[in-house]
Formats: structure tokens, C-alpha cells, sequence
């Protein structure tokens, strides 16, 4: 294997500490600590995981966690008001909505209801805004993208003048990432091309990418004669593509294939993210960040 590993769940691991550290600094200096409210509607199996993952990882850093988990019929208007409630709550410093939500609910709606200095998905129009400018302004970077630049700028990879290929163009990893790496500034100052399902050829643009960073959805999309030798590869993609019985529990398990070949791709980039174990890890820890971010923010700290 030519390719060094980015490893999600190691970087994730130091992250975390780092964040505990923090933590337990402000609470000695200003007796408080961060505060998140996570409000799950229904019971989809995927978004319990995603919470209680959210939950656990809160509990670890030393946060102040509220679960507020709601019945699939709640209404629009309750779930406005219960928002409200969480928007004025001075303990609270992160809101997190889980999605999705049932479809006799409004997500934009939902979503623009939460105050954007608790915002910590960063998904408000005020926060994408702020990310656009750049600099000081930007509070909440959403927390997929946030966990690519840290996986970037930790590996120690080369952003500045670099370019920079995103395939896909979600509102949540591709116009994002895209937006933070041109950005001037450390982990940045990067010159982007985004491809996209329009994109005439495709392959043309990923081969001259230093940093290929693939949101795209579909598994094994990015074909190893795309990728320049050296690169770095940022996998995003989580597809399902089958069951197999796990080792360890002897439950069902998902298994999981990113949108590059990994197995050709890893000899021939420089840096390769697996799927999984790479992008994945990093969400929920960069949602960790930005809840002390909020707090930081509320101190005067930042
Ligand atoms: N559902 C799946 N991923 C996410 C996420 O990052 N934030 C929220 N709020 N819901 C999600």
C-alpha cells in the first residue's frame, strides 16, 4: 500500500481529549459548561443511533446533555415552540434537530426557527452566510466539512495553492467544503473546481486533483486512473451496499463502501481515508467543537 491512512477514529480520539481539556478550563474559570439539547422526533432506527452516539459523546467531553425525543406526531407548532423554549434556555448553547423529520413537518421551516448563535449543525441561512464571508465571521462550520479540513490539516497535507477537486454538490459537504478550502487563511487558500451529475468529464477534473475530496453518493464512482499519484483522498461516501453478520455481536451489520475504489485507489494517492473509520468520526466531534465554540463565543472567549 502506497497511501498513508487517514485515521477518523485517532484523530477523533485527540480531538475529543482536546475538547475535554478545554472544558474542564471554563468550567473552573467561568463554572459553566457547554450545554446541547439534541430533539429527536419519531423513531427511525438510524436517527436513534445517530442521537445516542451524539448523546454518549456529549457525556464524554463533559457536557451538559439534554434528550428531548418527541412523538412522530408532533406538531409543527409544538415543534416551533419547544425550539423557542431551547432558543431562550441560558444553559443551551447548541440545538440540534435530527433529521429527518416526518414529512407533515416543514425542515427549512424548523431549521430557520433555531437561533443562529445556537446553530451548531451550522444549517441556519445566517450561519451559511457567515461561512460564505469567511474569517471572524464564520461561527458554526457545518460539521462534515469541518471534520474533512481538520482530517486535511492533522495529516499534515498541503492546502495552500493546492487544488482542490469536491465531487458532488450537496448543501451539506459539496458547496460547503468547497467554500472553506478557497477561503484565505490556514487549512485553506486552496484554488477549487467542484464536478458535479452535469459535469462533462468528470475524470478530467479529479486527475489534476491534490486534495480529491468525494461527496458524491455513489459507490465506487471515482475509478483509480482518476487519481493523480500523491494525491490525498477524502472519501465522504457511505453507501449500503449489503448485510453481513458481525464478528464481534453476531447482529446484522451494514456493509459500508465509499464513492472511490479503495482498495485500487490506496496504491496509487499519497493520503486515503477508509470508509469506514474516516469522514465518519469526525461529524459528531466537530458537532462536540461547536458547541464549545457557542459557549466560548457567549464568554467573550473567541
Ligand atoms: N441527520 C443525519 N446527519 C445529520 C446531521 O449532521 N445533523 C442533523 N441535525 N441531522 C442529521
Amino acid at each position: 500500500m502506497a497511501a498513508k491512512l487517514i485515521k477518523g477514529t485517532e484523530i477523533r480520539e485527540v480531538i475529543l481529549e482536546e475538547i475535554t481539556q478545554e472544558v474542564k478550563q471554563i468550567k473552573e474559570k467561568h463554572g459553566m459548561v457547554p450545554g446541547l439539547v439534541t430533539i429527536l422526533v419519531g423513531e427511525n432506527p438510524a436517527s436513534i443511533s445517530y442521537v445516542t452516539l451524539k448523546i454518549q459523546t456529549a457525556h464524554r467531553v463533559g457536557f451538559k446533555e439534554v434528550q428531548d425525543s418527541q412523538p412522530v406526531d408532533i406538531s409543527e407548532k409544538d415543534l416551533l415552540a419547544l425550539i423557542d423554549k431551547y432558543n431562550k434556555d441560558d444553559s443551551i448553547h447548541g440545538i440540534l434537530v435530527q433529521l429527518p423529520l416526518p414529512k407533515h413537518i416543514d425542515e427549512k421551516k424548523v431549521l430557520n426557527a433555531i437561533d443562529p448563535d445556537k446553530d451548531v449543525d451550522g444549517f441556519h441561512p445566517v450561519n451559511v452566510g457567515r461561512l460564505m464571508i469567511g474569517g471572524s465571521e464564520v461561527k458554526f462550520p457545518p460539521c462534515t466539512p469541518a471534520g474533512i479540513q481538520e482530517l486535511i490539516v492533522r495529516s499534515g497535507v498541503e492546502t495552500s495553492g493546492a487544488e482542490v477537486v469536491v465531487v458532488g454538490r450537496s448543501n451539506i459537504v459539496g458547496k460547503p467544503i468547497a467554500n472553506m478550502m478557497l477561503q484565505k487563511g490556514p487549512g485553506a487558500n486552496s484554488t477549487v473546481t467542484v464536478v458535479h451529475t452535469r459535469t462533462k468529464d468528470m475524470a478530467f477534473h479529479c486527475k489534476r486533483a491534490d486534495i480529491l475530496i468525494v461527496a458524491a453518493g455513489v459507490p465506487d464512482l471515482v475509478k483509480p486512473e482518476w487519481i493523480k499519484p500523491g494525491a490525498c483522498v477524502i472519501d465522504v461516501g457511505v453507501n449500503r451496499v449489503g448485510e453481513k453478520v458481525s464478528e464481534k455481536t453476531g447482529k446484522k451489520v451494514a456493509i459500508l463502501k465509499g464513492d472511490v475504489d479503495f482498495e485500487a485507489a490506496k496504491e496509487i494517492a499519497g493520503y486515503i481515508t477508509p470508509v469506514p473509520g474516516g469522514v465518519g468520526p469526525m461529524t459528531i466531534t466537530m458537532l462536540m467543537r461547536n458547541t464549545l465554540r457557542s459557549l466560548k463565543f457567549k464568554l467573550g472567549l473567541m
